[in-house]
């Protein structure tokens, strides 16, 4: 098929740890060689595209580069049997927007294992509402479906964040009693809105005491942050409670002893959404767009063409951001 230009970011380093976003015009023949073609609608913004995007070497290795860790869109050529041109898809995970380019570009040509058919129930602009931060919520309450939301509080920290604002809110869904821990004070309502029935200052849920053991308030945990919340988390979880641990805006060390894990049975689970095998990958896609799928879902996301990234990422960085930022490329 003949080659398409298309307006993509494109993120140079124009001298030593100097990096400038601009937004170009691409060509769909300088796009790397795969499976299948797909004409990206929505993308998003999370916390590691804003990494990618100022130069981060742990997410991404070489530039200019297109970041987008997030894509969904319409597939214009496929080579693979599995999917045809005019399917509706989600893309996440696995290299895009890291090494490979991504969603903050209208086009992205990808392998054709990194691909999910987008599930019924679900649209293109809500599969980006969600994206890898709520794909990330979702492994979360997937795994903490260990607990019964009889057996007490799940307490949830970055609260406001992306994967934050995304667990408090299906969590709700799936009938917990939901603590939701916030640097922002200002943001009360919008997590009650969102299912939260209590609401903790970010200092009230940080203990640097160093005691090995706090009071057991929580069956259960979605971490977002590390550092201290993480292990002041652990040491207040209840007996065989189960704390799940995917980011580190706060710090990535977990000052902590092997006391929670030997004494109270806690199970600390780590979240990978980037290596999720397909399998079960597919099952949370599916709950998303179902029986998870918070009805307060639109009132998370604003939404931004690409030229207004810039001033977005900087919020990210700074841990300013609210809810949820939709790309649309369309705009
Ligand atoms: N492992 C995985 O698969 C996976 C997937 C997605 C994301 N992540 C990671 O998860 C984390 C959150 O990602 P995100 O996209 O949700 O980012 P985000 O939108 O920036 O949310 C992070 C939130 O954490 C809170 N926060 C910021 N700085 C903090 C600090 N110093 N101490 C305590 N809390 C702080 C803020 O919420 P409040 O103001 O409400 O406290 C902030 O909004 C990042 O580390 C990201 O890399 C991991």
């Amino acid at each position: 098929m003949a080659e398409k230009k298309f307006k993509a970011m494109i993120v140079e380093e124009s001298a030593d740890n100097i990096f400038q976003r601009i937004i170009k015009e691409k060509s769909t023949g300088e796009l790397p060689d795969g499976d299948v073609l797909v004409q990206v609608k929505y993308s998003s913004l999370n916390y590691k595209d804003a990494l990618s995007a100022t130069g981060n070497r742990g997410v991404t290795r070489n530039y200019p580069h297109t970041p987008g860790i997030d894509a969904s869109g319409i597939v214009e050529e496929s080579r693979d049997d599995r999917f045809r041109p005019g399917d509706a898809v989600i893309v996440t995970s696995y290299d895009l927007g890291m090494n490979t380019p991504g969603g903050f570009g209208q086009y992205i040509r990808v392998p054709v294992d990194w691909v999910v058919k987008l599930p019924p129930r679900l649209s293109l602009e809500e599969s980006m509402i969600f994206g890898t931060a709520g794909f990330t919520a979702g492994v979360g309450a997937w795994h903490l479906s260990a607990i019964r939301p009889d057996q007490g509080e799940i307490l949830v920290t970055g609260a406001t964040g992306g994967v934050g604002s995304l667990a408090v809110a299906i969590l709700a869904k799936c009938g917990y009693s939901v603590t939701a821990v916030t640097g922002k004070s200002t943001e009360k309502q919008f997590l009650r809105d969102l299912g939260a029935q209590n609401i903790i200052n970010r200092e009230a849920a940080l203990d640097t005491g160093g005691r090995p053991l706090l009071k057991a308030r929580w069956a259960g945990v979605f971490d977002t942050v590390g550092g201290e919340m993480l292990a002041t988390a652990i040491k207040s979880t209840d007996l065989y409670g189960t704390v799940t641990c995917c980011g580190n805006v706060s710090s990535p060390d977990l000052p902590i002893n092997v006391f929670p894990f030997i004494l109270r049975g806690i199970h600390l689970v780590g979240i990978s959404s980037q290596n999720t095998p397909m399998d079960l990958r597919l099952k949370i896609w599916d709950r998303l767009a179902d029986k998870w799928k918070p009805e307060k879902l639109h009132m998370l996301p604003k939404y931004i063409p690409l030229e207004a990234l810039d001033e977005n990422i900087a919020l990210i960085l700074k841990g300013q951001q609210k809810g949820r930022v939709v790309v649309d490329l369309e705009k």
